[in-house]
């Protein structure tokens, strides 16, 4: 489907919808302003990163269908745009069937991606795709059968429906299984019991394949790939991240096989984080969001069109082009502090670094560990826009205002 952009606040306009509107859907957001689109932001908070740059900014609980239906129905966008998982995607479904507006990429992929059970059986049992081994247990004693019984030791624990880490740990023996459940019955994103419990991948590194489902020259939708991004995670958080990720020229085409499947089945248009260990020739699928990576905003530094762009472009039925300008790479700036209105310290010092830019979110609170803003930074290598990334983000320095 194309869509004719028009004028925004006018009858011509082209409305999209962003559910979710933190620092990834900000830039999707502004990537839209700049083609006219009307942009109505939501979000659980006010005062979310995206809300100050829309044309609208609406605070509701978007796990609550009624009020998810009620406000799709005052505005009427064409497009719905998740940015997050938690959502009450049954809604979305029922709003995608009765044609009120598209949702992207697909309702179907919104509402199995939210749960780790959906999306993992349709890549391994489905379709094939290389995972770890996996079980899932709705108990304590179930859990041990799992992991006895085939699993083994160590392994990772995480609720079906949960993110950023949260919830999740590692089992080394027989004497942490209880623990691992009961922490993930404390970090589930809602009150259910239910676990995945997933054979521990002894990787090389782990890569974020960027895949974009955009029409084509041709006029149909076709599959396009970004440079593979290595980065880390720490307590479920990615720290840093980098691209292109060095890696032999057969794991490269398996990593796009992978994507390239779990994309086409998943289907719609826009671009997807699609999530995969790599070790030698070898590569496992591990998960897939529908929707920008935040390991993906080093395309920001890297690419002429960054995976915002790339996904406005997608989503509206435009051509799109996922090359590398240059080698470059992402550090996360966190808040180091609980505090509300925080500020922000040597960004000179941290702009004098050759190659650098910064991205600062807005969010209105602070917290220890929350991502407030990120540094980037384009680099001769990678090792080189690492370094940089890094120095960057040490430089900026939050600060309580007294
Ligand atoms: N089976 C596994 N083997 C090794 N590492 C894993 C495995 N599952 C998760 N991890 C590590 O934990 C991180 C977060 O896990 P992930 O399943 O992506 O959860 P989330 O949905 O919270 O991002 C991964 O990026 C990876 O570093
Ligand atoms: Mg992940």
């Amino acid at each position: 489907m194309t869509y004719r952009l028009g004028t925004p606040l006018s009858p011509s306009a082209l409305r999209v919808m962003l559910l979710g509107s933190g620092e990834l859907g900000k830039e999707v957001i502004i990537a839209l302003q700049r083609l006219g689109v009307e942009v109505i932001a939501v979000d659980r908070y006010p005062g979310a990163p995206g809300h100050q740059v829309a044309h609208r900014a609406h605070v509701i609980d978007m796990t609550d269908a009624r009020a998810l239906r009620a406000l799709i129905e005052q505005e009427r966008p064409h497009l719905i745009v998740p940015e997050i998982e938690a959502i009450a995607t049954r809604a979305l479904l029922d709003i995608e069937a009765e044609g009120i507006a598209e949702v992207i990429p697909t309702a179907r992929a919104a509402h199995l991606t939210m749960n780790r059970e959906g999306i993992r059986r349709l890549a391994a049992e489905e379709l094939g795709l290389p995972t770890s081994r996996y079980a899932f247990a709705d108990g304590l004693d179930e859990l041990r059968r799992a992991i006895e019984g085939g699993i083994g030791y160590p392994c990772i624990v995480k609720p079906v429906m949960s993110s950023s880490g949260k919830g999740q740990s590692t089992v080394n023996g027989p004497g942490e299984v209880a623990a691992a459940w009961d922490y993930a019955q404390s970090g589930g994103r809602v009150r259910q019991s239910r676990v995945i419990v997933e054979e521990m991948i002894n990787f090389d590194f782990e890569i974020t394949q960027l895949t974009v489902r955009a029409v084509g020259a041709g006029g149909a939708v076709e599959t396009f790939f970004c440079e593979p991004i290595g980065h880390l995670q720490q307590r479920g958080d990615y720290i840093e991240s980098w691209q292109p990720q060095p890696m032999s020229t057969a794991a490269l085409e398996r990593a796009r096989a992978i994507a390239g499947a779990i994309t086409a089945s998943l289907g719609g248009r826009g671009i997807f984080g699609v999530e995969l260990f790599i070790k030698g020739d070898q590569v496992w699928f591990s998960e897939v969001s529908p929707r920008p990576h935040d390991t993906g905003m080093v395309t920001m530094a890297t690419q002429r069109q960054n995976e915002f762009e790339l996904h406005a472009r997608a989503i509206l039925g435009l051509p799109v082009d996922a090359g590398l300008l240059s080698p470059g790479a992402s550090a996360v700036i966190y808040g180091g502090a609980d505090a509300v209105g925080i500020a922000f310290d040597g960004v000179s010092e941290a702009m004098l670094v050759p190659g650098s830019d910064l991205r600062l979110f807005g969010k209105p609170e602070s917290f220890a560990r929350r991502r407030m803003g990120v540094a980037l930074a384009c680099g001769g290598d990678v090792d080189d826009a690492r370094r940089r990334a890094r120095l960057i983000a040490s430089r900026v320095r939050p600060v309580i205002p007294s």
